[in-house]
């Protein structure tokens, strides 16, 4: 049941192929606010889409998986084996950026969050004041979209756990929602292109070795055409 429930959420996220347009359309519900897509004003500060007039300057975080509980291929991974069925993407791409990650060191066992006193060691009410420095490996696409991976503590083991977002500007998305608010349950409409799909790719693959390893895993499947 819980499973059940679970997937239902899950395939809130759709991604499918659009034969009309040659393109991958993912539908991403927008009023979720505990879901992995949000709208952030500028990126940053999480908003009520309802109650909230969205603007230019807003952006769609979607923290975009590969696989489900059950091990079965969803969202990006859905989207590698659309777009290489569909020669958006080929088997050189995909091959050509595994092989040039292979042995490159991850960013979880690279950087570290660290803590530094504020510039002034200000203090407030006899407690010293910190700031907690959190590393970002950020790309910048062609289109507005950028790719993240954020550094986090693991929350019940020890160690980091890189967390991959992609942030969509609201022009990049069609219904147009700019000037409104976000109506019940709606849902939006991102085409991704190849240049995201492959920046995803790279950012999974520089990750940590458990998302290498899933992630190259998913790929050999789809060029050897096992799923
Ligand atoms: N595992 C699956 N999707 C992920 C994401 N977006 N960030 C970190 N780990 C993940």
């Amino acid at each position: 049941m819980r499973d059940e429930l679970l997937g239902t959420v899950k395939s809130a996220i759709h991604c499918r192929w659009n034969d009309d347009k040659n393109c991958i359309e993912c539908l991403l519900p927008i009023t979720l606010p505990t879901s992995k897509v949000r709208i952030k004003r500028k990126g940053i500060e999480p908003i009520a889409p309802r109650r909230t007039e969205i603007s230019a300057e807003d952006l769609i975080e979607w923290q975009i998986s590969y696989k489900n509980g059950k091990g079965q291929i969803i969202e990006l991974g859905e989207i590698l084996r659309l777009a290489y069925k569909n020669k958006l993407i080929s088997k050189s791409d995909i091959c050509s950026i595994i092989e040039k990650f292979e042995n490159a060191p991850t960013f979880d066992e690279t950087f570290y969050i660290s803590r530094e006193p504020s510039p002034q060691n200000l203090s407030f009410y006899g407690f010293k004041v910190l700031y907690e420095k959190t590393p970002i490996l950020h790309l910048d696409l062609q289109d507005g979209c950028y790719i993240e991976i954020i550094l986090k503590h693991k929350q019940k083991a020890v160690g980091y756990q890189p967390m991959v977002y992609i942030y969509i500007p609201m022009k990049n998305i069609t219904p147009n929602l700019i000037g409104r608010a976000v109506k019940q349950k709606e849902k939006v409409i991102w085409v991704p292109r190849k240049e995201h799909i492959l920046g995803l790719l790279k950012a999974f693959l520089l990750a940590s070795k458990a998302h290498r390893n899933d992630i190259k895993e998913i790929c050999l499947k789809i060029v050897k055409n096992i799923l």
